[in-house]
């Protein structure tokens, strides 16, 4: 029988991206469980919604009684979690949003995940894997002297968001250490592409300058992330869950850093040639706001590892990836719009944007 995957937070980004690309290039079937939070506010999943090989479950990842029906009833071989509160303004102003969801959610679907896989049968025991996703942010800001981090660097994270992936990733080696859960932990750096909300840095400038609005850049703008297509972290988690080892931490990266200064303008070019404004260039629109309480200055990630032992590269460069980025939102206006156009987002740009200062 071909194999079944649970993937938990499937109708978001990441989860969206990685359910058509694990359809595009393996066989079996997913069946995914989402909350359906505001970030998953508009369909991303509608052309796969109950096709053959794909079902989307309603549910929350607290939901023990969900969780363990779900398991007992269509026997994964592999459970992949994406799900979680993801945004670092909103941890800043919502955090015990992120202990939940993040920390006892993550903890509920592995409790259950270890009830389980200890109740399969020899073979199906062994191969089993659970997949956490988590993220460069757990590693806290790398100074640049330093070179990119890799695995062993001890966790040191800053916002609220980062410590609960932070805390998620503990009970993820104990339940290994403990239990012989065949559990694995990625690390990935900042991703982009399509269906990414836009709350989030890209697409929210792209939105913001189709609408002839500010570019608000926090800080001085010269904070560094590593930029990561997603369709690159989606085949770089396959590699994980196929080849790698049971009990490890993989980081995953492009190697493309950049100051947001340097993405923005960068989106703001692609912009200039594909829909120029009437007069000017986007990047005047480009505004210094307050910045982020705890902003960290820089992350960067050493994949060496997984390029050595499972052989994976990026196939995009951060100027290739972002060039599809902008002609998909430019192609999918309608999705962003419903997302920008609902009142769930008009309420966050007031508790995020209004009392920041232009600097
Ligand atoms: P996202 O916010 O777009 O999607 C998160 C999904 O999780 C949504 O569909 C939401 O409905 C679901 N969810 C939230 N709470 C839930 C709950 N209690 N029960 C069930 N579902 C719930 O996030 P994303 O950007 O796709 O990130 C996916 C994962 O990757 C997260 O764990 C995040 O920490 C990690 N990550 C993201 C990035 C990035 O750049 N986007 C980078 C590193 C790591
Ligand atoms: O590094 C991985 C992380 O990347 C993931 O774990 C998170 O889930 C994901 O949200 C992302 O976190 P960031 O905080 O890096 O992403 P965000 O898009 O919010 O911000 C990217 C950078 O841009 C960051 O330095 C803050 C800055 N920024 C962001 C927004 C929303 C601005 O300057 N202005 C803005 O309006």
């Amino acid at each position: 029988m071909e194999p079944v995957i649970i993937v938990v937070g499937g109708a978001g980004f990441i989860g969206s991206n990685f359910i058509r690309t694990w359809l595009q290039e393996r066989p079996g079937s997913i069946v995914s469980i989402d909350k359906r939070t505001y970030a998953a506010a508009t369909d991303n999943l509608e052309e796969l919604k109950d096709g053959g090989r794909h079902r989307l479950v309603h549910g929350d990842i607290c939901d023990r009684a969900l969780i363990g029906e779900m398991l007992r009833k269509y026997r994964p071989g592999i459970v992949v979690n994406f799900a979680a509160e993801t945004h670092v303004d909103r941890s800043i102003h919502f955090p015990q949003e992120f202990i939940q969801a993040n920390v006892v959610g993550a903890f509920i679907l592995l409790d259950e995940a270890r009830l389980y896989w200890e109740g399969l049968p020899g073979a199906s025991k062994d191969g089993f894997r659970f997949l956490q996703v988590s993220t460069d942010e757990v590693y806290g800001s790398l100074p640049i002297t330093e070179p990119p981090c890799d695995e062993h660097q001890a966790t040191a994270p800053n916002s609220p968001y980062a410590a609960s992936k932070a805390a998620a990733d503990q009970f993820i080696r104990a339940f290994h250490r403990t239990y012989g859960v065949p559990a694995q932990i990625a690390r990935c750096s900042n991703n982009y592409g399509p269906y990414q909300h836009p709350e989030k840095l890209i697409p929210l400038m792209i939105l913001s300058a189709i609408r002839e609005q500010p570019l608000p850049i926090y800080g001085d703008g010269e904070q560094i992330r590593d930029w990561l297509y997603v369709r690159d972290h989606c085949l770089a988690l396959m590699k994980i869950i196929e080849a790698g080892r049971p009990g490890e931490v993989y980081n995953i990266s492009a190697r493309a850093e950049r100051t947001n200064l340097q993405v923005v303008n960068a989106m703001c070019a692609m912009l200039d040639g594909a829909r120029p404004r009437k007069t000017g260039a986007y990047a005047d629109l480009i505004t210094h706001v307050t910045d982020r309480p705890a902003h960290d200055r820089r992350y960067a990630l050493d994949a060496g590892k997984l390029t050595q032992e499972l052989g994976w590269r990026a196939t995009e460069s951060f100027e290739s990836g972002l060039e599809k980025t902008v002609r998909w939102y430019l192609e999918h206006m309608e999705w962003v719009t419903a997302v920008a156009d609902g009142l769930a987002y008009k309420e966050w740009q007031a508790v995020n944007y209004a009392q920041r200062r232009s600097q």
